[in-house]
């Protein structure tokens, strides 16, 4: 079976986590290689973040070379002025006219990260974090991995993986459909390893546990622990075809005030690092994987057959689709044509 995935520079309309929000300093601008394409990052000085297609709808110059001003971009070459919104102005004396637009993906920050919708309008809620208590939220950590965007959440859906990677025997799984198109994991496992967190959870009285993880898109997972209300998200960015960047951050319950608090923050640091250390497993296992899913595989295992036509019943776009396309850019095109007009 051909995996579309590895021969096209196409992928699935969805948010992705572009870069950690302290990557992107106000009035700084970022070149950033994603979706096999080439995106720019900047930030104005009034603290808000665009992403745009990297090379100037005006004669294709870098603008990952250029300077923000105030709350626009300057594109090195002609100088044309490009605000938050994509769309563009000559601002010199002698062409004091609109410009082209500059294709602009939806953004939202959240979590200590920067996040873009590839696609012209987010088609789907955000895949929100499932607490509604008071939470921690760690630092993003952040890695670029020789293998596809789609390797991590896979690993939801491959059973088998947890006792030869993680030492976890499953006694339940479980999988249904979310609204929002997404899938919902819900596993219970036995701790059975030996690795030394294992072996500590043991000696704490921590036998098994469940876990639930909502699966959005290709890249997007948001797990989390019922019980005790700790989880991560942990999600990635196709850099291209066999590249991406995993992107992960933690969450727990925060404590009250006093010795509440502390001992709140201290829970936080340890399942932090006990959710960290279940993922370095993965990413070690993971690393230079060209994922294949073949006919007999699938054939073999309803739950990744599951997966694989969630994945492929995604709808797909390219960087080169979206630089070219009407849509937004049309439409700001037209405002600014009707303004001058
Ligand atoms: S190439 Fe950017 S303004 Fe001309
Ligand atoms: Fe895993």
């Amino acid at each position: 079976m051909s995996d579309p995935m590895s021969v096209t520079t196409e992928y699935p309309q969805a948010w992705y986590p572009l870069l950690r929000s302290g990557e992107l300093r106000r009035g700084k601008v970022v070149g950033v290689r994603a979706f096999s394409g080439e995106l720019v990052a900047w930030r104005g000085q009034d603290g808000q973040a665009a992403v745009m297609t990297r090379h100037c709808a005006h004669m294709g110059a870098d603008l990952a070379r250029g300077v923000v001003t105030g709350n626009e971009l300057v594109c090195p070459l002609h100088r044309m002025h490009i605000d938050l919104s994509g769309r563009g102005r000559f601002a010199v004396a002698s062409r004091p006219e609109p410009g082209p637009c500059q294709f602009t993906f939806p953004v939202d920050e959240r979590y200590g990260m920067v996040f873009v919708y590839f696609g012209a309008q987010p088609g789907a809620e955000w895949p929100s974090h499932p607490s509604d208590e008071p939470y921690y939220c760690s630092r993003p950590f952040a890695r670029v991995f020789d293998t596809s965007f789609d390797a991590v959440c896979l690993n939801s859906f491959d059973r088998d993986h947890f006792s030869t990677v993680h030492g976890r025997e499953l006694s339940s799984y479980g999988i249904e459909k979310l609204d929002a198109g997404g899938l919902r994991v819900t596993f219970r496992s036995r701790i059975a390893g030996t690795s030394f967190v294992d072996k500590v959870m043991r000696a704490t009285g921590i036998r098994d546990f469940g876990i639930e993880v909502d699966v959005h898109g290709g890249n997007f997972n948001m797990m989390r622990n019922p019980r005790t209300g700790a989880g991560a998200l942990i999600a990635t960015l196709p850099v291209d075809a066999s590249h991406s960047r995993l992107f992960v951050v933690t969450f727990g319950k925060r404590g009250g005030r006093g010795i509440d608090w502390l001992a709140g923050s201290l829970r936080f640091a340890v399942q932090s690092w006990a959710v960290m250390h279940f993922l370095r497993q993965d990413m070690r296992a993971i690393d230079g994987m060209r994922v294949r899913l073949d006919a007999a595989l699938l054939a073999s295992d309803p739950i990744l057959r599951l997966w694989d036509e969630h994945l492929r019943a995604l709808p797909l776009t390219s960087v080169a689709r979206l630089q070219g396309r009407g849509g937004r850019a049309g439409q700001l095109a037209m405002v600014v044509s009707n303004a001058s007009g």
